[in-house]
């Protein structure tokens, strides 16, 4: 019989058949397990390109819609909105509302519903309704986007000293504790900042890092005469929405608020028949009656009549206009 190319294919010793089997049996597993290793890398890097381009799309999501309250930094704004780019965030916030979810679940919570009930805040607006199924302008994966952006802060945050921290005090969830160590730089500031925030609140009986706060009488403050307006300027929060060295001039506005470098120049012209310090004195205990041009109404704090006294306004006016 004539032989054929591929006669040689033809094995005849049934030991190298069985060497042959085995041999395809090893090599076929050999290449499933080198799989199997392959796969736990391939998914992490996956992973972790996913997350990454999740944390874009959550950035440029925050940019249009948040960055106006909470900062472009996401380090708060004082009076608007808290800081979220926080040690404080991170690490005690939610002991002190009593969340038992984890991180993410609290901001996917506060984005989807906001916190639209509260009638009486501490920030100037209330934090709005962003999930479009409770009629809110934002859909769930771009809600998922944001939380993974917010979630991005959690290392750099939980590095922050008390000092870097922009934590400020929450008036209606108090603090239980301050969450740092009495020995990192800072403490102190941040611990007098936060027993200030709770006695301006009126807050009693109540303790913080070893504090006692006892919020003063109202008999106790008129004893203590007319607060500086300079000083009043930082604890009523007007400086975190108003830069007083810097001029208001087209190319150069404040961004939440007006700026007030050179409001002495153009207080006297903003509305007829207000002179400067009629002006100035309105835009601070009705803020609404007259709204600068390109600002929103009702940003700006509407009770400051109620926190301070006629005599401190007076001064904060003439303060204001002698700078
Ligand atoms: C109009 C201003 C405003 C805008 C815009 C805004 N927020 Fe808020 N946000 C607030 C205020 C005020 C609070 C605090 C609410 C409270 O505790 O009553 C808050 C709270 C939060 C909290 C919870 C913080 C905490 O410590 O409990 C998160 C998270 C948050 N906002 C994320 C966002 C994101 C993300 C966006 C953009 C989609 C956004 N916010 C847009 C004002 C705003
Ligand atoms: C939460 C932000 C915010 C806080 C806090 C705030 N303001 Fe304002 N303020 C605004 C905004 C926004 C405007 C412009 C809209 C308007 O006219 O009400 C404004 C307007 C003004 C004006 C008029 C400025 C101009 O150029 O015509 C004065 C004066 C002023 N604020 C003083 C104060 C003082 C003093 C405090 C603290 C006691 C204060 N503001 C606290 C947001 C704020």
């Amino acid at each position: 019989m004539q032989k054929r190319w591929y006669d040689f294919l033809y094995v005849k010793s049934p030991i190298v058949k069985i060497g042959l089997g085995t041999l395809a049996i090893l090599l076929t597993l050999g290449v499933i397990a080198l799989q199997l290793l392959m796969e736990e890398p391939r998914m992490e890097a996956q992973t972790a390109s996913w997350e990454g381009r999740s944390i874009e799309i959550g950035a440029d999501l925050f940019a249009n819609n948040c960055a106006s309250c909470h900062g472009i930094e996401g380090k708060g704004l004082q009076g608007v909105a808290p800081a979220l780019d926080s040690r404080y965030f991170f690490s005690q916030r939610l002991n002190d509302v009593g969340f038992t979810g984890t991180q993410d679940q609290y901001i996917a919570l506060t984005l989807h519903a906001g916190r639209p009930s509260k009638v009486d805040t501490q920030w100037a607006n209330v934090m709005a309704t962003w999930g479009s199924e409770f009629g809110g302008p934002l859909r769930a994966d771009q809600i998922d986007h944001l939380v993974s952006f917010v979630m991005n802060w959690e290392e750099t945050a939980l590095a922050q000293t008390p000092e870097e921290d922009p934590w400020q005090f929450f008036q209606d969830a108090l603090s239980k504790q301050l969450p740092y160590d009495p020995s990192e730089p800072g403490y102190q500031t941040k611990l007098d900042q936060a027993v200030a925030a709770a006695e301006a609140a009126g807050v009693s009986n109540y303790s913080i890092g070893g504090v006692e706060v006892q919020a003063p009488t109202a008999d106790e403050a008129a004893d203590a005469g007319p607060r500086d307006p300079e000083e009043l300027f930082t604890t009523m929060a007007c400086i975190g929405c108003h830069n007083l060295d810097q001029d208001q001039t087209p190319d150069n506005r404040g961004i939440t608020a007006p700026n007030l470098g050179n409001l002495a120049e153009v207080a006297g012209d903003m509305v007829p028949g207000q002179d400067a310090a009629t002006y100035v004195y309105n835009s601070i205990v009705a803020p609404n009656d007259y709204i600068v041009e390109g600002y929103l109404p009702g940003v700006m704090t509407q009770n400051f009549a109620e926190q301070m006294s006629e005599e401190e306004i007076q001064a904060m006016v003439e303060w204001l206009l002698s700078r």
